[in-house]
């Protein structure tokens, strides 16, 4: 009998050089270079360059990655009239699908490889345009586009708050850009591959992703993550809320647990150390900080036995908050970030390794029936 891995559990699909996970020791590298060592000496724009072209840039090609997300980020009127003609209330991330949808049919092009790249850095920087304007539309301000600048996180977060961040504000956001960046291929990259793999545009690949990111099993476990923070309200309450919810409830504690790492996620650490830092002048996601350590230990010494730890969404939130974004963007927030990671993917599986992915589905249904007339059906 066939084998089936449910999940695809352990089935390897690619060879990458983008991104190397060690689950059992918590590591994560992008080409190489480890996730801290990025996050700590380079920009979103390096990350950008190492993933699409394999190194990290020297200052010229630095500079024309610049120029090229500066110049991307203009996009056509109707898909910004499409992004306010949605309710208000409509998911974030479902706006960016419809977004994305719509620049696949204005710029979904054949994928060539020598303008692959370039075409990836449009798609970012346009990313960037979308998220800002579903934030605007669902905020109900006017559109904006971002303006150019020599840092893409300052262009986004000025674009989407009609105000000058501070450069603690740019930092993290730039931190949070690099570590969603890329996770090798979890579910809304493989929805991506498996779209690229019948040659469709990298936009429609976007889509693809986007679709599947939406889920609170994949992207959107960091707003589930920070609502637990929201409903606990208070330090004080975590105690009796975690016995009631998580101990008595049998609920799963969101932002805990990976497919992959099977201990510390090392991107939380990280997002930890910004959650800190940015809420140190903010109270609001001060309190949401505190809640969040205790939740952290509570989950700890009820899930490290079972290798299940903080996962790169239990503080991410928290991160989002203290810049002043609402909870429903937090998945879109991820998404800006992922579309690096979905396009960089996308094009290496198409230039170097293509192949249809057509998988089978194991038949137990009934054999061979004969068809019934209805009439005659009881
Ligand atoms: N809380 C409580 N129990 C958990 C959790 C959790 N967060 N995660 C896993 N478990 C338990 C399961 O109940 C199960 O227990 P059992 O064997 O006693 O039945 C066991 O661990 C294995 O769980 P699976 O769901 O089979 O493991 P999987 O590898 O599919 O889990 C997943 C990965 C889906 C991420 C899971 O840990 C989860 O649901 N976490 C909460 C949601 C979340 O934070 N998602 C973000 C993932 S990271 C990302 O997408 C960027």
């Amino acid at each position: 009998m066939s084998q089936i891995s449910r999940g695809l559990e352990n089935v390897y699909i690619k060879t990458t050089s983008l991104t190397y996970i060690d689950g059992e020791n918590g590591i994560l590298r992008y080409g190489g270079y480890d996730i801290d060592d990025l996050v700590d000496h380079t920009t979103f724009e390096e990350v950008v360059y190492l993933m699409l072209y394999g190194d990290l840039p020297n200052k010229i090609q630095l500079q024309r990655i610049r120029v090229l997300l500066n110049e991307g980020y203009e996009i056509p009127q109707q898909v910004i009239d499409m992004i306010y003609g949605l309710p208000r209330d409509s998911d974030a991330v479902g706006m960016m699908e419809t977004a994305f949808s719509a620049l696949s049919s204005i710029y979904g092009s054949p994928w060539n490889k020598v303008t692959n790249r370039e075409t990836a850095i449009k798609v970012i920087a346009r990313a960037s345009t979308v998220v800002t304007n579903v934030l605007r539309a669902k905020e109900g301000k006017k559109p904006r586009i971002p303006e150019p600048s020599d840092s893409f996180a300052r262009s986004f977060l000025e674009a989407s708050f009609n105000r000058t961040p501070s450069t603690e504000e740019v930092k993290a956001m730039d931190a949070s850009l690099i570590l969603y960046a890329d996770h090798e291929v979890p579910a809304s990259t493989t929805a991506a591959l498996v779209t690229s793999s019948t040659l469709s545009d990298m936009y429609s690949c976007v889509v693809a992703a986007l679709a599947a990111l939406k889920g609170p099993l994949h992207g959107g476990a960091a707003e589930e993550a920070f609502k637990q923070f929201l409903e606990i309200g208070s330090p004080e309450n975590t105690d009796q809320w975690f016995q009631k919810k998580i101990v008595e409830g049998k609920a799963r504690l969101m932002g805990f647990g990976h497919r992959v790492y099977k201990t510390y996620d090392p991107r939380a650490k990280l997002f930890k150390r910004f959650a800190k830092q940015l809420s140190e002048r903010n109270q609001e996601a001060k309190k949401y900080f505190e809640i969040a350590q205790k939740v952290e230990e509570l989950g700890i010494q009820m899930f490290s036995q079972k290798h299940i730890f903080p996962n790169t969404d239990f503080y991410s939130g928290v991160v989002f908050y203290a810049l002043g974004f609402p909870v429903y963007m937090f998945t879109s927030l991820f998404a800006l970030s992922r579309t690096l990671g979905w396009t960089a993917h996308v094009i290496e599986y198409v230039e170097e390794q293509h192949r249809l992915i057509r998988p089978r589905a194991l038949y137990v249904g009934p054999i061979r029936r004969e068809v019934i007339p209805i009439e005659l059906r009881g």
